[in-house]
């Protein structure tokens, strides 16, 4: 069990971060001390801001020999808690910020060497800058670090054609509990000796130890692009759609994002700037991109063939290919914009969860009963990653019922929703990870010998139970 630490162990800790790489303030500590929800409000002694690895691994050193627990905090975009301490006022927040620089870009590899620190913007923008993609995208990512979304395993809008953050991964390095540094920055596509270990610490959420770098995969930037807004009757159309783009187009299908009307409507209304390009008012949206590296490639013409012949099929109402860059970016900042809006229109709650895409439609219908069975207050507001069969599964307040009685609906519509989920073989939790939020369900759910087997693996690489104490595992 960690325990406080002591005058003289937090003077050792700022000793080994080093001049002006802590604070101990309530002003400056005040941002690591809630979650970006603000569903968490903790208490820390002291922030940590190193700038080397030698210092992370001195700091866990120090924490692991007097048993002090630590906090590693990213971009602190999470949804979950991962990265607030808890209200005892024990818990080291160890902040990666400063550890922010690319190591080495070796562009006929398809590869780049980066700290953690780093913003996921800052990674995309390295890549660019040597003609190259690094293709994880989020709505947060110009805030988001890549330590957090190495550890949150992030997801985002183009998993359908490059995979989440550990498909992206070619190697790591991580300072382990007891502050020993594992050197494991290769960045070979093919490497078969032994365990891989590296893919433990990745969707760990800092309860293992901490990454401090990563040798991350890169791919040829696009030089066609066609990005299509498009309306639909219902979420079986769209996943009709879906299934004749990949036919056609195969692996340049990018993106492929549902948005149901009301969401499209409260982002028009709540968030500046942004409108609705197509004229008729259809039940269902898709915002979808193709994307292909030869300049040659015409894909507006794949893309309106397709259109066309799903529209005299009848799966497709209404339809707009963006002719431009600035209406391919007002496209995309509808449905970047959607989470924003959800937050301007009232309280929600928030289910992130994944099914086999053959099922999105069913867990669509079905949760839909749900919540005017388990929340009458709530209407729901699901929209997501379709390509992969992730759906943020959001019921946000109906505009006039009690706040309250609405989000002490919370638990049994969470339960009902995640039975659903399960019934149809999917996940409850896709891409946002488990934090604290999601620690007690998960316990309650995982396979109990998968789950025996992550709490020994808990023990063997952090005995002293000093990292992210109550994350994951609950
Ligand atoms: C998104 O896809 O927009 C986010 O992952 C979900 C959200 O912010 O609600
Ligand atoms: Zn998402």
């Amino acid at each position: 069990m960690p325990r406080p630490p002591s005058s003289a162990t937090l003077n050792e800790l700022k000793a080994a971060a080093g001049t002006g790489s802590w604070f101990d303030t309530p002003e400056d500590m005040a941002p690591y001390l809630v979650d970006f929800r603000r569903l968490y409000r903790g208490a820390t002694p002291l922030v940590l801001l190193p700038r080397t690895v030698d210092e992370v691994s001195r700091i866990l050193a120090i924490c692991h020999r007097e048993e002090v627990a630590v906090v590693p905090c990213g971009g602190n975009t999470g949804y979950c808690g991962a990265a607030t301490p808890d209200g005892s006022g024990t818990q080291i927040v160890l902040s990666m910020r400063r550890l922010n620089r690319v190591r080495l870009l070796d562009a006929p590899n398809y590869s780049m060497m980066i700290e953690t620190g780093s913003t996921l913007a800052e990674a995309q923008a390295a890549a660019r800058a040597a003609d190259r993609l690094f293709p994880l995208s989020l709505g947060s990512e110009g805030t988001a670090q890549i330590g957090g979304n190495l550890s949150t395993n992030a997801g985002g809008t183009a998993v359908l054609r490059y995979g989440m953050m550990r498909d992206l991964v070619l190697g790591l390095e991580v300072v382990l509990a007891d502050g020993r540094v594992m050197s494991g920055l290769k960045s070979l596509r093919k490497d078969n000796t032994g365990y891989d270990v590296k893919s433990l610490f990745i969707g760990a959420e800092g309860t293992l130890g901490v990454i401090t770098a990563a040798s991350l995969k890169l791919f040829p930037l696009p030089a066609a692009t066609a990005t299509a807004l498009v309306g639909l009757d219902s979420p079986h159309a769209a996943l009709g759609l879906l299934g004749r783009l990949r036919t056609a187009a195969g692996e340049q299908v990018s993106t492929f994002e549902l948005m149901p009307r009301n969401a499209v409507e409260l982002t028009v209304k709540h968030v500046a700037g942004v409108a609705n390009p197509l004229s008729q008012g259809t039940g269902w949206y898709v915002l979808l991109e193709l994307t292909s590296p030869n300049p040659k490639q015409d894909l507006a013409t794949v893309l309106t063939d397709e259109l066309q012949r799903a529209a005299a099929d009848g799966m497709v109402r209404d339809a707009m290919i963006a002719a431009s860059i600035a209406q391919s970016q007002a496209m995309w900042k509808l449905r970047e914009s959607v989470p924003e809006a959800q937050r301007h229109h009232g309280a929600s709650l928030k289910h992130d969860v994944s099914v086999p895409v053959s099922s999105v439609p069913r867990l669509i219908e079905e949760g839909a009963a749900l919540v005017r069975r388990f929340a009458p207050e709530g209407e729901v507001l699901s929209y997501g990653h379709l390509g992969d069969g992730n759906l943020h599964f959001n019921v946000s307040q109906r505009p006039g019922s009690d706040t309250q009685v609405f989000l002490s609906r919370g638990k049994p519509l969470e339960k009902a929703i995640f039975d659903l989920v399960e019934d149809l073989g999917g996940s409850i939790s896709a891409e946002h990870g488990i934090g604290r939020l999601k620690a007690e369900e998960f316990a309650s759910r995982a396979d109990p010998v998968e789950l025996a087997l992550m709490r020994d693996l808990k023990r063997a690489l952090d005995p002293k139970g000093i990292m992210n104490p109550g994350k994951v595992l609950s």
